[in-house]
């Protein structure tokens, strides 16, 4: 049997939901999926829907005679190539970090030999308890892989860690893990930049602007998905490096150009990231005091521009680069326009006048290359970049 399987634990929290929408993606990728619902996650999500998602039996029951002359628990626990918990409720990871085993889940956790991924989802106050806090460490200290918390509002109306990662993020975090038969993309290796640069003033100020990182972190997780080996060659934010992904940490566009230059050759680079334009001609050794003479002037240089570079003629050309701009008007003539100063190959453009783009987790983006436009519909800036990631895989294959 050459498909690759995920035993797929479903605890009880209202974040039980996204299991549903993940066990989707993983049927979608061709990933056979075996629920376990525990008694809790019954409560959130019918084992009908659960079954129906991830076409096969839903187990519940550790003492159940059917599900036991079916498949014993322990032959359950060992029928995966990886466990996935999700949602992994303060209960399941308490349990799983003590070496508890009452229930189905607990026991499979147990018994089994093969990586497990949690993704917790819990109310703020009961993640940040350091008895979750000391689980965690336990757990992580076993090898268990956690994807989450994500920080925001929650179903209990507080706001902060506890929220579960969304089914994007942890199927590319279960895909990084699975290995077994390769994805489109094996053997490639893709060069992305992300995030914005910061380009020292003295030796406390910088130049730099809002980008997240977002949809370059994104795009570097979609690729690693499909296979490839990713080089994310990323400016100061706060997001971690996908998983199966290698981050290089850079600061200014003159180091960024200079780790992109010795991560090729590379078969796609990908420049996502908001470079500053200019940086200061002169850094300041100390830093820049008030006088009496007047605010100081700052004389500004152009910065080296990475995707032009690595767009122009050469044996380290990549075969594919792709641009974005980021507009705020005439978005596809400016992309027509950027493709061809550039030298790339695509430009995904996007409005970033538009509510909730720049630094937001949607995007609404062109596709411009030579042969013309194609609109893509406003989503997750993760579904743009599976969209995004597919096409490049259709193109290098
Ligand atoms: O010229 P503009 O900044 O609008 O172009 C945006 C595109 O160029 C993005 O793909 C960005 O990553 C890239 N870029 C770059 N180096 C620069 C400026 C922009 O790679 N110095």
């Amino acid at each position: 049997m050459s498909e690759r399987r995920v035993l797929l634990i479903v605890g009880g929290g209202v974040a039980a939901y996204k299991a549903l929408e993940l066990a989707r993606l993983f049927r979608k990728a061709g990933v056979g999926v075996r629920p376990i619902l525990t008694a809790a996650g019954a409560e959130f999500v019918t084992p009908l829907s659960l079954a129906a998602l991830c076409e096969d039996k839903v187990y519940q029951d550790l003492f159940s005679l059917t599900d036991e002359a079916q498949m014993g628990h322990i032959e359950l626990s060992r029928s995966a190539d990886l466990i996935v918990v999700s949602p992994a409720t303060a209960d399941l990871m308490a349990k799983a970090a003590a070496g508890l085993a009452g229930d189905l889940a607990s026991t499979t956790l147990l018994a089994t030999d093969k990586p497990v991924l949690m993704a917790p989802a819990m109310n703020v106050r009961m993640w940040l308890h350091p008895a979750t806090q000391r689980n965690l460490a336990r757990l992580k200290a076993d090898g268990v892989a956690f994807v989450g918390p994500d920080e925001g509002a929650m179903a209990c109306g507080e706001f902060g860690p506890g929220r579960m990662a969304e089914p994007d993020a942890i199927f590319e975090a279960a895909m990084a893990r699975l290995g077994g038969p390769a994805g489109p993309l094996a053997g490639k290796h893709v060069l992305i930049t992300a995030g914005p640069t910061a380009e020292p003033i003295d030796p406390v100020r910088v130049i730099t602007n809002r980008s997240s990182g977002k949809q370059g972190y994104a795009i570097a997780g979609a690729l690693a998905a499909l296979g490839a080996r990713v080089t994310l060659v990323s400016g100061p934010v706060a997001l971690a490096a996908p998983p199966g992904v290698t981050r290089i940490d850079v600061e200014t566009a003159v180091e960024m150009l200079a780790a992109c230059k010795s991560a090729l050759p590379a078969d796609a680079a990908v420049c996502v990231a908001a470079v500053a334009d200019w940086r200061a001609d002169e850094v300041f050794k100390v830093k820049m005091k008030k006088s009496h003479e007047g605010p100081p002037t700052i004389r500004l240089v152009e910065n080296p521009d990475i995707l032009a570079t690595l767009s122009a003629r050469g044996a380290k050309r990549p075969k594919l680069v792709v641009g974005f701009a980021a507009e705020t008007s005439d978005l596809e003539a400016q992309a027509k326009a950027k493709l061809k100063k550039k030298g790339c190959d695509w430009i995904v453009a996007n409005d970033v006048s538009a509510d909730g783009i720049m630094g937001g987790d949607e995007n609404e983006v062109l596709l411009v290359d030579p042969q013309g436009t194609d609109r893509w519909p406003r989503a997750s800036k993760t579904e743009i970049a599976r969209r995004l990631a597919q096409r490049i895989a259709e193109d290098l294959a």
